[in-house]
């Protein structure tokens, strides 16, 4: 098991089931610390289901998973205070404000009033959702809802952050809002783990991990996959789909 100092989310051949269906078949990955690692594959490729692993909301059936070096899944760790997740769907009150679910999630937390006052205007400033205090969460639109929904997971400051598809259904220019409010967690030293149906995100990430029928068919830079796979880095379709049909022999692709 890695247990590199740099290593923040490490899982070695983790397999995980539900019943007939094998979700996660053997995966092993590492995210650095510092880095955007993007977990990229299609609908039902396993995505959550190694999310929900590296958060310890699930065990593995086999093999092992390490969040900063510990056991994720262990309730007396104190690794979950380092970490913020935002789960695929939805996470908020809906029949709560904006300002209620922010102080819902500080009180969880545990925040002190002082740091929430500090850190809620904070988030408020960079989400762009200073406006909309009192507005109820199941009325904003989705790109605000996404953001948040990200705002209430940062209450606390986490090392590492794991989003499950933080940008699907989301238009264009909140989508790259929204990474670059990424972007300047990362800056600020936050590991960023996010996942993500979307081709055309891979590029934006330092290094991505392809999931297909719940195995990890590639991992590394994804300008790096595509100079291999003579594709242009925008074009990651290209390779992921290069990629789908080496393993399947073209019978999935
Ligand atoms: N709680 C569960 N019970 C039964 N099957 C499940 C459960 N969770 C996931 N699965 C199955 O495991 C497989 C992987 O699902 P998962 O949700 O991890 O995929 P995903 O990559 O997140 O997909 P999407 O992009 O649609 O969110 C799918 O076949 C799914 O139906
Ligand atoms: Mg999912």
């Amino acid at each position: 098991m890695s247990t590199c100092p740099d290593v923040d989310v490490a899982m070695e051949d983790v397999r995980r089931g539900f019943g007939a269906t094998q979700a996660l078949k053997g995966v092993s990955l590492a995210v650095h610390t510092g880095e955007v690692y993007g977990l990229v594959g299609p609908d039902g490729a396993g995505k959550t289901t190694a999310i929900r692993l590296m958060a310890g909301l699930l065990l593995p059936d086999a093999g092992r998973v390490k969040m900063l070096g510990e056991d994720p899944a262990n309730t007396r760790s104190p690794v979950r205070e380092s970490l913020g997740l935002v789960p695929q769907r939805n996470t908020l009150y809906g029949d709560l404000s904006v300002d209620e679910n922010l102080h819902f999630f500080a009180q969880l937390f545990g925040l002190s009033r002082k740091d929430f006052t500090e850190r809620r205007e904070q988030l408020l400033d960079i989400t762009r959702l200073s406006r909309f205090t009192d507005r109820r969460a199941d009325a904003l639109s989705g790109g605000m809802y996404k953001k948040l929904a990200l705002a209430c997971a940062l209450l606390h400051r986490p090392r590492v952050l794991l989003l499950d598809e933080p940008t699907n259904g989301v238009d264009p220019v909140s989508r790259r809002e929204l990474w670059e409010l990424l972007y300047g967690l990362v800056h600020e030293g936050m590991t960023l783990l996010v996942s993500t149906p979307y081709m055309d995100e891979a590029a934006r990430c330092h290094r991505v991990g392809l999931l297909y029928a719940g195995e990890l068919i590639a991992e590394g830079d994804p300008r790096e996959l595509a100079r291999q796979h003579g594709a242009a880095a925008s074009n990651f379709e290209a390779v992921f789909l290069a990629l789908v049909e080496k393993r399947t022999g073209g019978r999935a692709a």
